[in-house]
């Protein structure tokens, strides 16, 4: 394919190292998935068991997703629209093949409506944690603190526009001055403050019993629903299926090597998952809180250790403001699809481009803002038994993480397994001889029948 098809791939615009892109990758899979939901589905899940399979699940299903949805970026190298339609013409394959690109422009725009607005509780929670309003609090007062955040629907959407803002202006800077300096800074800085609270935690007294209950497994423990929600996890956490690793890949140059790099990222993705882990069940138990607490883990029961320890309100403060840059790094990620669309489609500026798609995005996003307090009641699609009960939010969430994600994978899985011209792929992919011929098995049976599994079980 010649430069000019594909406009990422000249060289002012590509990222200035194989490292660039990893952070940049990296910093898109780290995020709310990591520190927030793994650790507490895994304290649902019963632990050890439960991490086994997740893992198993990152590297059958997630890295060869990442290695396809990569290499497909790359070969196109446009936005996820266009690199589709390319594709479609150049690999000779069906017309439909386009829907992936859509799929991920569509879910990209409205999975950040939702995360920018628990973005902002983690701004909130860094002033809480800051001004020491933890220090002492009993578990009804924290109860009460997050209660009353979610009741206030001004507070909140104050807090989701303060982070809309701050990605809207590091997209906006373009992807070397804005992408690449962000995440060149944010990402070692997470890594420093993750390593510093879980040394924090080795000196809690409860540090063996986290250890044990993440790694020791016990099959009891672990449902079937289990097996499958470390499933659905592994492409959430990984940031596949959604068009964010097409358009990053579309800035990758050519001589990097996508499958060593897939599994580095997935290596920093899963590691930062384990030390959010250890860093927060040795609180839980040595405080004697509930591991399986559900999604208020971080949010109702750790400001509770946090305010019982010594130092507390700087922990606190440094945890969640590793929860902010990871929510950050990956809302950056998110809002990629959407500018780039907008920049070839429209024909806008890169700065435009993102203060429009963010200003829609912004707007959406009050929805998932109304959802906890004004619209807690209002169940759009309650007449349908499945969707009872389920609000704006849970709906957008069902929608984008259960639905589209997946499906999205399974496709690329598809295209990139069955669809696409093989004789250019190994070189593509950077793999070999036998180590080729196992990933591509992998990819066209193992991979689509895992996603397929994960897809159905969230529609029945
Ligand atoms: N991988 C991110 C996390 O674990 O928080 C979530 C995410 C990022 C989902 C980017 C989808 C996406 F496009």
């Amino acid at each position: 394919m010649s430069e000019s098809t594909q406009p990422h791939q000249q060289a002012n615009n590509l990222w200035s190292s194989r490292m660039a892109f990893i952070l940049a990758a990296a910093g898109s899979a780290v995020g709310l998935g990591n520190i927030w939901k793994f650790p507490y589905i895994t304290g649902e899940n019963g632990g050890g068991a439960f991490v086994l399979i997740y893992l198993a699940c990152i590297f059958l299903i997630g890295v060869p997703v990442l290695i396809a949805e990569t290499m497909i970026g790359r070969r196109g190298g446009q936005s996820p629209v266009a690199t589709m339609r390319t594709l479609t013409k150049t690999e000779g394959t069906a017309r439909g093949w386009r829907a992936i690109g859509w799929n991920g422009v569509i879910a990209s725009f409205l999975v950040l409506s939702f995360y920018a607005v628990i973005g902002g509780w983690a701004l909130v929670y860094i002033g809480k944690a800051a001004t020491g309003l933890f220090t002492g609090a009993d578990a009804e007062a924290i109860g009460g603190q997050f209660g009353g955040l979610l009741a206030n629907p001004w507070e909140l959407l104050m807090w989701h526009s303060v982070f809309m803002v701050i990605v809207v202006f590091i997209v906006g800077r373009g992807i070397r001055s804005g992408l690449e300096k962000a995440v060149n800074m944010l990402m070692p800085l997470l890594f420093v403050l993750l390593v510093a609270m879980v040394i924090y935690a080795m000196n809690s007294g409860s540090f063996g019993r986290a250890v044990s209950f993440m790694f020791s497994p016990d099959f009891s423990k672990l449902t079937t629903a289990g097996v499958l929600t470390a499933l659905g996890h592994a492409a959430f956490t990984l940031s596949i299926g959604i068009g964010v690793l097409m358009a990053y890949g579309s800035y990758l140059p050519k001589t990097v090597n996508i499958a060593r790099t897939a599994m580095t990222i997935a290596v920093v993705d899963t590691s930062v998952a384990l030390l959010a882990g250890l860093a927060i069940f040795p609180l839980v138990f040595a405080n004697g809180l509930e591991p399986g607490a559900g999604p208020g883990l971080i949010f109702v029961t750790l400001p509770l250790a946090f305010g019982q320890m010594s130092g507390g309100a700087l922990f606190g403060t440094i945890f969640f403001a590793l929860l902010l840059v990871a929510a950050i790094t990956s809302a950056i990620s998110m809002l990629e699809p959407v500018v780039e669309w907008l920049e070839e489609h429209k024909g806008v500026s890169r700065a435009k481009s993102a203060i429009g798609g963010g200003l829609a995005i912004w707007f959406i996003g009050i929805g998932t803002v109304l959802s906890f307090n004004v619209w807690e009641s209002v169940h759009p699609l309650g007449f349908i038994p499945f969707f009872e009960g389920k609000t704006v939010f849970d709906l957008l969430d069902f929608l984008v993480s259960n639905l589209m994600m997946p499906l999205g994978g399974l496709a690329i899985a598809l295209f990139a397994g069955w669809a696409m011209k093989r004789e250019s792929l190994p070189a593509d992919i950077g793999l070999q001889g036998s180590s080729y011929k196992a990933f591509m098995f992998v990819l066209r049976y193992l991979t689509p029948a895992g996603i397929a599994v994960v897809f159905l079980y969230n529609l029945l």
